[in-house]
C-alpha cells in the first residue's frame, strides 16, 4: 500500500452501493483485522466482522445516536477493556485498517453515539471483561469516485499552527499535514502536538462546554492522528518510538503520550 496516498484518498463514506463487498475483498477485510498491530498489547480489544449489515441496522435505532443513520452492506463493532489508554489504542489500531480499506477501494465511515450491550449481544459476542465502544461502517461507495487522491486545500481543517506547537525542519511539514487530515468525531481535530528537539508530546483538546460530551472520543481521535504520525514518520525513514512520559495534562489538554524521534 501507497501510505501516503491511502491518507489522501480516504474520506468519510455515508452512502454505499446496496450489494456486499467482494469475497475476495471481505477475505482481506478479515486478514487486516486478525492481523493488526494495536497501540497497547495489555489492553484487550475485539474487532468483531458484521458481515450481514441488516441486522445491525435493525437494531441502530437503539444503538446509532449521532449523524442519523449509516446504512452499509457491512460494520465493525469494536470492544474493549475500559483501561487506561483504552480509546487511543482503538483508534490507532482501527486507522490502520480504514486506511488500508481505502487503498483498495473500500469506504468506511467511523459511528459513534452510544451503543446499548443488550441489542447488541443478540448479533454478536461480546466478552465479559469488554464493552462495546465504537462502530465502523463499510462497503463500496454509492458514488464513484470518492476514493480518489484528493488535494490537501480539499480537506476542512485547522491551520497547522493551530495543532503543531513548536518549531521543526521543513521535513516534518508534509508529515504534520497528514496528521491534519486525518478523521475525527464532528470534524474537531481535537489532537496538539508539542514538538521538541528529539520527541513530540501529543495532547487531546477536552472541548469546550459543548463538544465536552464528546471528550471521550478526542483521545480515540488522537490515536488516529498517532497513527497517521507513525505512518508519516516510517515514510520518511524518521525513527518513531511510543514512549510515554507520563506529563502532566496542560489546560485543557489531556496529555496522550509521546513519540522519540
Ligand atoms: C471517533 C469518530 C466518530 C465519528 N462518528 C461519526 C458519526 O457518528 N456519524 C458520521 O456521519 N460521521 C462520523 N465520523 C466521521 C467524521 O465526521 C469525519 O471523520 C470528519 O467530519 C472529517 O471528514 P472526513 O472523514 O471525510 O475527512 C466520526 C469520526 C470519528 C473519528
Amino acid at each position: 500500500m501507497n501510505i501516503i496516498e491511502a491518507i489522501y484518498k480516504r474520506k468519510s463514506i455515508r452512502k454505499y452501493v446496496p450489494y456486499n463487498i467482494s469475497q475476495s475483498d471481505f477475505g482481506d477485510v478479515e486478514n487486516l483485522v486478525n492481523n493488526v498491530q494495536s497501540l497497547y498489547s495489555e489492553i484487550q480489544m475485539k474487532i468483531t466482522l458484521i458481515k450481514e449489515g441488516i441486522k445491525i441496522q435493525e437494531i441502530s435505532k437503539g444503538i446509532i445516536g449521532s449523524y442519523g443513520k449509516i446504512e452499509a452492506p457491512h460494520y465493525m463493532v469494536i470492544t474493549s477493556e475500559e483501561k487506561e489508554g483504552y480509546l487511543e489504542n482503538i483508534g490507532y489500531t482501527l486507522e490502520q485498517i480504514v486506511l488500508e480499506l481505502a487503498d483498495r477501494g473500500i469506504g468506511t465511515c467511523y459511528i459513534g453515539g452510544s451503543i446499548k450491550k443488550e441489542l447488541l449481544k443478540d448479533i454478536m459476542e461480546i466478552p465479559s471483561n469488554q464493552k462495546p465502544i465504537i462502530v465502523v461502517a463499510f462497503g463500496y461507495p454509492a458514488n464513484e469516485p470518492e476514493l480518489e487522491i484528493k488535494e490537501l486545500e480539499n480537506f476542512k481543517r485547522k491551520a497547522l499552527e493551530d495543532i503543531i506547537i513548536g518549531n521543526y525542519e521543513e521535513k516534518f511539514r508534509e508529515i504534520f499535514n497528514l496528521v491534519r487530515v486525518a478523521p475525527s468525531a464532528i470534524n474537531l481535530q481535537p489532537w496538539r502536538l508539542y514538538v521538541n528537539e528529539n520527541s513530540i508530546d501529543l495532547y487531546a483538546n477536552k472541548g469546550n462546554i459543548l463538544t465536552k460530551g464528546l471528550s471521550h472520543f478526542s483521545e480515540l481521535d488522537s490515536g488516529i492522528a498517532l497513527k497517521h504520525l507513525e505512518l508519516g514518520c516510517k515514510e520518511r525513514n524518521i525513527t518513531f518510538e511510543i514512549k510515554n512520559q507520563k506529563l502532566e495534562d496542560k489546560k485543557n489538554l489531556k496529555y496522550i503520550t509521546s513519540v522519540m524521534l
